[in-house]
């Protein structure tokens, strides 16, 4: 046998291995929705659930990510791929240290998030949209970015002066207009709990 052939399912069995160390199986929970549809606080929520049953995660957040490794970024079609892009391959590194990666990002199009779910793998990947209306969301404006969308201040804002494209098959959709944070919650740790378990 060549002894220059570096066999690639050792990186695998480092996965395997991790995933045993934190009895686990990574994935990545991909929260995608309009600004002010809850994503953060759900993540935070999830996050605080699975810590609680001893799952060790890390939330990947938009205004986070934006603040750090994506502050050269703004929200034109390019970088919002580019941001994700990013994100998606940040993601797949965590899971390959064993981490349960919980992301929440506005992830606007089926282009976006079929890019991220290709990068990461589709068997890592599960998807949760958060659907409240719009109005909700622009009721809500706990940023006050809404008002500025209407009043033009902000271009390109997400579900105002840009588009966002509801997923096709997303495995769990949530109204958080009628849906409790609790509710929310109970709803994602039974779809995903399966999936997490080794
Ligand atoms: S994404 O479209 O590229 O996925 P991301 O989730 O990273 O967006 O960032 C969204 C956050 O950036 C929002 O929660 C909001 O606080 C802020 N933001 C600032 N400008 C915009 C804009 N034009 N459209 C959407 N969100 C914006």
């Amino acid at each position: 046998m060549n002894k220059n052939i570096y066999p690639v399912f050792d990186r695998i069995y480092d996965r395997k291995v991790k995933e045993e160390i934190l009895r686990q199986s990574a994935k990545v929970i991909w929260f995608t929705g309009l600004s002010g549809s809850g994503k953060t606080t759900l993540a935070a929520n999830l996050e605080k659930e699975l810590f609680f049953r001893r799952f060790f995660c890390q939330v990947l957040d938009g205004d986070n990510i934006r603040t750090g490794i994506n502050n050269n970024l703004g929200f034109s079609k390019e970088d919002r791929l580019e941001n994700i892009r990013r994100i998606a391959e940040v993601s797949k590194l965590l899971i390959n240290t064993g981490m349960i990666t919980i992301c929440s990002f506005i992830s606007p199009t089926n282009e976006i998030r079929e890019m991220a779910r290709n990068i990461i793998g589709k068997d890592d990947f599960i998807e949760i949209f958060l659907n409240p209306p719009l109005e909700v969301c622009e009721t809500r404006d706990t940023k006050g970015l809404y008002q500025k969308a209407r009043a033009g201040i902000i271009k390109d804002f997400t579900g105002i002066s840009a588009p966002f494209e509801a997923p096709e098959n997303p495995d769990v959709e949530i109204d958080t207009s009628s849906t409790s944070i609790k509710d929310s919650v109970d709803m994602i740790f039974d779809t995903i709990i399966d999936r997490i378990t080794l």
